[in-house]
Parts: C-alpha cells; structure tokens; sequence
C-alpha cells in the first residue's frame, strides 16, 4: 500500500509535550503534517506550566519535520487554533487528546476536583473543537479525534470525575459527527491504553512495558487522515490491537399488557427481567432509529391486541 501522507495538512494536537499526545504529532509530522505541538505543561494533577512542547518540537524540526510550540491551555481553545492559523495559515485535523487526573474515592472528592477535570477535558475540547468547526465548516473538511477511556465506558473506582468527563467526550463527538457530516468533518473517538505519566502508577510494571504510545499513534493517524471516511466511530486501542466499542440496546419489552393497561410500579417489576434481557439487542445507527423502533413497536403492540384480545401473551416474542 502507498504511504498515507499528511503532506500539505496542519495538526493540532493538545497535550503532545509527553505520552500519546507526542507520539501522534511525531508521527503526523514524519508523514508530512505541520505541526502544531500543544502543552500547558503543567504536572499530572494539571498544577504548574513548563515547556515541555519545545523538547517535541525540536525532534520534529531535528527529523526535517515542521511544528511549532504552543503553551496555552485547552481552556483557552481559541488560543491554539490561531497559533495553527498565525505560523501556517489553516487547520485540518485536531486531536483534543490533553488530560490530566485528580483521581479520588467520591466521598473525598471535592468540587474543585470535578471542576478542573471538567474544564481540561471536556470544556477543553469543546474550546478547541468549537475554534477550529467554522473553518473546517468552510472548507469543507476537518478531521477531529476526541480521547475517552474505559474508565468513561466502564467506570473506574476513584475517577468519577475523570470518567463523566471521558464519556462526556463521546456524547460531544456522537453530536458532532452529525453536524459536521455535510461538511466532510468527520469525529471520532480514542480510547488509548498506554504507558503514560497517567499510568505509571495504575498498570502493572509488564504491562507498562508493552503498552508504547506508538502502537497507538498510527491508529489515531489513520483516524484523522483525508482516507477515512467513518464518523462517530469509538475505537479502543492498545499493546498493537484495535475494536471498535458501541451502544446496545435491548429488545425492550412493554410495561402492561392491553394498550389501555395502566403502566404501575409492580407491572414494571413484572416485566423488568424482559426490559434488561440483551439477548438480540442492537445498535442503532442514530437518534431516528431509536423513534422508529418505537413507532413499529406501539403499532405491533396495538395490533396484537386486536387479534388477541384479552389474551395475556401479547408480548411472548419479546
Ligand atoms: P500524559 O500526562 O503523558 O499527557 C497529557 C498531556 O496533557 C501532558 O503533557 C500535560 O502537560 C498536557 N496537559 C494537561 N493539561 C493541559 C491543558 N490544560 N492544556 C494543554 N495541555 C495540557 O498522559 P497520556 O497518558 O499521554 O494521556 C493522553 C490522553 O489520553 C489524556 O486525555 C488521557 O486522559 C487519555 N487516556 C490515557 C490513557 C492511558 O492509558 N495512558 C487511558 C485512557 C485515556
């Protein structure tokens, strides 16, 4: 296969002083990317600045690659867009992939905690995303990754703030892949398992080993090169493995059994264990699917209750 370039595309990618963020701008810029490397800075609780973008910088630039450094914080989104636009005249690929934790059991968890990771991960995004959507609305092309983690899909003890921020992320990006797909802007989801300063003292030392950054950058690559053509797309990676993670719904089940039944506490207990029941649940592409489920199942409902009457069984097949 011909070598997927990035010639004549300017990047901006958040927090690429260290971990993943450095991997995916080495990367891009190897391929012919400019690149804009951002880094507050700061320590792994976000207190502090320093400039660890510059280091990134000069290995890109030392490679024959181009980037320029940028200091600002995500919070001040708008303020690294216009760095991308002042040195190269344009924006085509974000990656909102700055973070920082502030990790505590809930009971500890004080509100500056859940502000500060509200505002770097989630405010911080949607400050980048929202400078850079006009252009890319414009010129009709954008390429946009967001960065979650399974403590978001799954839940992580000690992170409640982190993991409603990193689902948070994929709400943002679910939105987004909708608004942007008339303009080519196409947005999609990381969610990165590496060794980090993030993750130095949460995986186990082999793991840590195995888990390089690099084998991860090539996937978040080919998520923002102009070939790629998915959208709203959740992809996991790590140790060099790659799936894609969706919602399921169950078949669901009605809460009375004759349309003109009350719906009642005890008939939702009733018929709780069909509600929960995932075996053949689905995905629904969008929004519309889930109105039309809805609608073919009432007009089922209301059907059967014709032909059966007062019969109990309405609902056998769900
Ligand atoms: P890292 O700590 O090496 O990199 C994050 C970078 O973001 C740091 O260099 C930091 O200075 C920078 N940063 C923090 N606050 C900033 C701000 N306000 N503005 C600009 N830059 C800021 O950590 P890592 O592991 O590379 O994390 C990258 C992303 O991947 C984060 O969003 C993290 O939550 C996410 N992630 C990482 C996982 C992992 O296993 N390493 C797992 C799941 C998600």
């Amino acid at each position: 296969m011909d070598q997927l370039r990035f010639d004549g595309r300017v990047a901006v990618v958040t927090g690429a002083g260290g971990g993943l963020g450095k991997a995916y701008a080495l990367l891009l810029a190897s391929r012919g990317a400019k690149v804009v490397v951002n880094d507050l800075g700061s320590a792994r609780d976000g207190a502090g600045k320093s400039n660890a973008a510059d280091a990134v910088v000069k290995e890109i630039k030392d490679k024959g690659g181009v980037a320029v450094a940028d200091y600002n914080s995500v919070v001040e989104g708008e303020k690294l867009i216009k760095t991308a636009i002042d040195n190269f005249g344009r924006i085509d690929i974000l990656i909102n992939n700055a973070g920082i934790l502030r990790d505590k059991s809930f009971t500890k968890m004080t509100e500056q905690d859940w502000d500060l990771i509200q505002a770097v991960h989630l405010k911080g995004a949607f400050k980048t995303t929202h400078a850079a959507w006009e252009t890319f609305r414009k010129q009709k092309y954008g390429r946009i990754v967001m960065t979650s983690s399974n403590a978001g899909l799954f839940g992580n003890f000690g992170q409640a703030n982190y993991s409603a921020a990193k689902l948070g992320l994929v709400g943002l990006a679910n939105t987004l892949a909708i608004e942007g797909a008339k303009y080519n802007i196409k947005v999609n989801t990381i969610v990165p398992t590496a060794a980090s300063r993030l993750t130095e003292d949460i995986l186990p030392p082999e793991m840590y080993e195995a888990m390089k950054p690099e084998l991860i950058a090539p996937v978040v690559a080919y998520m923002v090169h102009e070939s790629f053509n998915d959208t709203g797309a959740i992809i996991d990676s790590t140790l060099g493995f790659a799936t894609k993670a969706q919602l399921f719904r169950s078949n669901g089940a009605p809460l009375k059994k004759r349309p003109s039944d009350p719906v009642t506490i005890e008939s939702v207990k009733e018929n709780w264990s069909k509600v929960v029941d995932m075996r053949g649940a689905k995905h629904l592409e969008k929004i519309a699917d889930v109105t039309l489920e809805l609608v073919d199942k009432l007009q089922e409902f209301e059907e059967r209750s014709k032909l059966d009457g007062d019969k109990d069984s309405y609902w056998t097949t769900y």
